[in-house]
C-alpha cells in the first residue's frame, strides 16, 4: 500500500474528481477525511469506501470560512493527531464572459478557488509541520497554465492564482518538509461538466483539442495525485504537472 495510515483531507471530496481521489488513496491504505458542503453526497462516498474496507470520514466544510477550515482540522487532529496530505480540490465555474460577469460572481469565485485553498493551507502547515512534513496537493487546470479558448476569464484568473499559490508554498515550507505542487486537468467528463455538455458541440471541442483523443478521466487525475502525495514523489516541490493529453503542449 503506498498511503497506508496517511491522513488525508480532500476539500470538495464528496463527488467528482474529490471523491475519486478519496476513493483511490483509500485503496491505497491512507485514511480520508472528505471535507464539502454537501453532507449526504459526502456521507455517500464515505459509506462506499468503507464498505470496501477503507478507512474515511466525512467533515462539514466550507473552504471560503477560517472557522470552519480551523474546525475540520480541530476534528481531524482529535481523530488522528496528525496530517500528512491536504488535496484544495474544492472549486467552482461560473461561465459567463468579463463582459458580462456580474461583479459578485467573480468574487464568488475568487472566495471558492483561491481563498479556499490560501485557507485550507494556512490550517494545514502547523499540522503538517508537527507531523514532520508532508503533501499539499492544489488541483488548478490547464487554465492555469494557458488563456483557454473555451474558458471565460475569471475562471483562468483563480486558477491562475493557484499554480502561483502552490510554487510560493513549495519555496517557503520546504525547510519543514512540505512539498507543495499543483495537476491541471483537462476536461474531465465529471458533475462539474455535465451542463456544459448537454450541448453535443461543447463536448467536440474538448475531444477536438487533446492530442490524445479523449477525454481525462478521474482515474487519470486521482493516479496523478496519488503519486504526488506518495514517497515515490519526494523530490517533487514546486511543479505543475498537466494530466491533459497533451493539450498544453500544442
Ligand atoms: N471537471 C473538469 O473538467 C475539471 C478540469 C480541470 C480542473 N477541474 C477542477 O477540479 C476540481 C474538482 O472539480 P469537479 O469536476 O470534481 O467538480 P464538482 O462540481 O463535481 O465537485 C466540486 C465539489 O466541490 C464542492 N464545493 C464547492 N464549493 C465548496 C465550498 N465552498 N466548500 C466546500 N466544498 C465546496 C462541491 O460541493 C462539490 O462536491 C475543481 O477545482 C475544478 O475546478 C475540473
Amino acid at each position: 500500500m503506498r498511503l497506508k495510515n496517511k491522513t488525508t483531507i480532500i476539500s470538495g471530496g464528496a463527488q467528482g474528481l474529490g471523491a475519486a481521489m478519496a476513493r483511490r488513496f483509500a485503496e491505497e491504505g491512507a485514511i480520508v477525511f472528505i471535507g464539502d458542503l454537501k453532507a449526504e453526497a459526502g456521507n455517500a462516498t464515505v459509506k462506499e469506501i468503507k464498505n470496501k474496507g477503507g478507512k474515511a470520514f466525512f467533515l462539514p466544510l466550507d473552504v471560503t470560512s477560517d472557522d470552519s477550515w480551523k474546525s475540520a482540522m480541530e476534528a481531524i487532529e482529535k481523530e488522528t493527531g496528525r496530517l500528512d496530505v491536504l488535496i484544495n480540490n474544492a472549486g467552482i465555474n461560473i461561465r459567463e464572459p468579463i463582459e458580462v460577469m456580474k461583479a459578485e460572481n467573480f468574487d464568488a469565485m475568487l472566495a471558492v478557488n483561491v481563498k479556499g485553498p490560501f485557507l485550507g493551507t494556512k490550517h494545514a502547515i502547523p499540522l503538517l509541520r508537527r507531523g514532520g512534513g508532508g503533501s499539499i496537493i492544489n488541483i488548478s487546470s490547464i487554465c492555469g497554465l494557458i488563456g483557454h479558448q473555451y474558458t471565460p476569464e475569471a475562471y483562468t484568473v483563480t486558477k491562475g492564482a493557484l499554480t502561483l499559490l502552490t510554487k510560493s508554498i513549495a519555496v517557503r515550507y520546504a525547510k519543514d518538509n512540505i512539498r507543495c505542487n499543483s495537476i491541471h486537468p483537462s476536461t474531465v467528463d465529471t458533475p462539474l461538466m455535465q451542463e456544459l455538455f448537454k450541448n453535443p458541440d461543447r463536448k467536440k471541442e474538448r475531444l477536438g483539442e487533446v492530442p490524445l483523443g479523449r477525454l481525462a478521466t478521474e482515474t487519470d487525475v486521482a493516479n496523478t495525485a496519488l503519486f504526488l502525495a506518495s514517497g515515490e514523489a519526494s523530490f517533487l516541490n514546486g511543479v505543475a504537472i498537466p494530466v491533459d493529453g497533451g493539450t498544453t503542449a500544442d
